[in-house]
């Protein structure tokens, strides 16, 4: 069911002077540089001293929590389809077994002093794992110094780890790259950078909800509890950076799920009744498995009687780098002005930081 939504005050969006006292942190104007993130983190990857201490190796392990473990994601739905050796994201304290010298660790983390970052990254180095580490200073830095590890230091400047998504990402792909793991990946990035500094033109504070398809987006999701589907592969990290935007920007709860595995399980909860009070945001792209458009459009006929209204968001350009950034480029403009609309600060996230500090004590 497409429709147009319950009806949320889309000239709150419109309000520059209301906007800038909302988002004292400029959080909107960092979004838009997520082409320069791209450049500037790709270059400073590859030029990284000791980046190839990656060449050689039989399995790649990304270690990283948050805003910084999405980079993990990101990498393997570029490349894990690509690759001859296995990539693993791995979100915890513990590595897998086979982690040995033969398999590379790369430990990201924006602060540097994440707990279960750093027990990983210990874990890696006492295995004698090839490892790099990726941070803006803090003890992982410190670390890696005492240890002899190669650090590479993205050239961030903004306040929070998930507003580093390009920085971080593209400093992967540059240490990759530098190890020979990946191929060369310059002009993919140039491509897709030039793709998102035209797509931040067009979702930007400046352009009003009538021309702004992010800010539209958030008005027709209103009130509502928003639920994200992307397929597997390129739209699988977007569609759960979406929700992970929300809940920090916006403050709110929201769900993803990936086709066609929620076929399996989630379609079942949407019987009659259940959809209202939830907006479904389907994410598209042109390199989609070819059976994607069919079964989305059987799965939305098979539960029309919940109720739940859907929208797509589809990505721009052809290729994986321009598909995959602008799907979280649009995410995360709508999340923010998800935030905005609802008078939320999109920047701080303070039940976050008190519990990292209460478990720091
Ligand atoms: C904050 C954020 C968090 C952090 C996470 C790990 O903006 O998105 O998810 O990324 O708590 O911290 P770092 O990234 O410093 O390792």
């Amino acid at each position: 069911m497409v429709s147009a939504g319950p009806p949320a005050d889309a000239g709150a969006l419109d309000d520059p002077s209301r906007l800038a006292e909302l988002d004292a942190s400029g959080h909107l104007q960092h979004l838009a540089g997520l082409g320069s993130q791209l450049r500037r983190g790709y270059e400073a990857g590859r030029a990284a001293a000791g980046a190839s201490s990656a060449a050689g190796a039989r399995a790649i392990v990304i270690c990283g929590m948050g805003g910084s473990g999405v980079a993990a994601d990101v990498l393997r739905a570029l490349y894990a389809e690509r690759l001859p050796i296995p990539l693993l994201a791995s979100k915890g304290y513990r590595l897998p077994a086979f982690a040995d010298p033969d398999s590379l660790v790369v430990a990201i983390s924006f602060s540097g002093n994440t707990e279960e970052t750093l027990t990983a990254y210990g874990e890696a180095v006492d295995r004698g794992c090839r490892v790099v580490a990726i941070s803006c200073g803090g003890k992982l830095a410190r670390l890696a110094a005492a240890d002899g590890v190669a650090h590479v230091h993205p050239p961030s400047d903004v306040p929070m780890p998930r507003m580093a998504i390009g920085d971080l990402c593209a400093s992967l792909i540059g240490v990759l790259e530098a190890g020979g793991i990946l191929p060369p990946a310059g002009d993919d990035v140039e491509r897709a950078a030039g793709v998102l500094d035209a797509l931040a033109a067009r979702l930007a504070p400046e352009r009003p909800s009538s021309k702004n398809p992010a800010k539209d987006l958030a008005v027709w999701i209103g009130s509502r509890t928003p639920v994200i589907w992307g397929s597997e592969g390129l739209a699988e990290a977007p569609a759960a950076r979406f929700r992970t935007q929300v809940n920090e920007n916006a403050k709110s709860p929201a769900f993803s799920a990936v086709l066609p595995e929620l076929d399996h399980n989630e379609i079942e909860g949407w019987s009659a009744g259940t959809g209202p009070g939830y907006a479904l945001v389907t994410l598209r792209h042109p390199l989609e498995h070819a059976r994607v458009a069919d079964r989305l459009a059987a799965t939305l006929e098979a539960i029309a009687a919940s109720g739940l209204e859907s929208r797509e968001v589809s990505a721009e350009g052809i290729e994986p780098l321009e598909i995959l950034f602008s799907l979280v480029m649009h995410a995360d403009f709508a999340a923010t002005y998800l935030a905005l609309l609802r008078g939320k600060d999109p920047t701080p996230i303070p039940v976050l930081l008190s519990l990292k500090e209460r478990l720091a004590r």
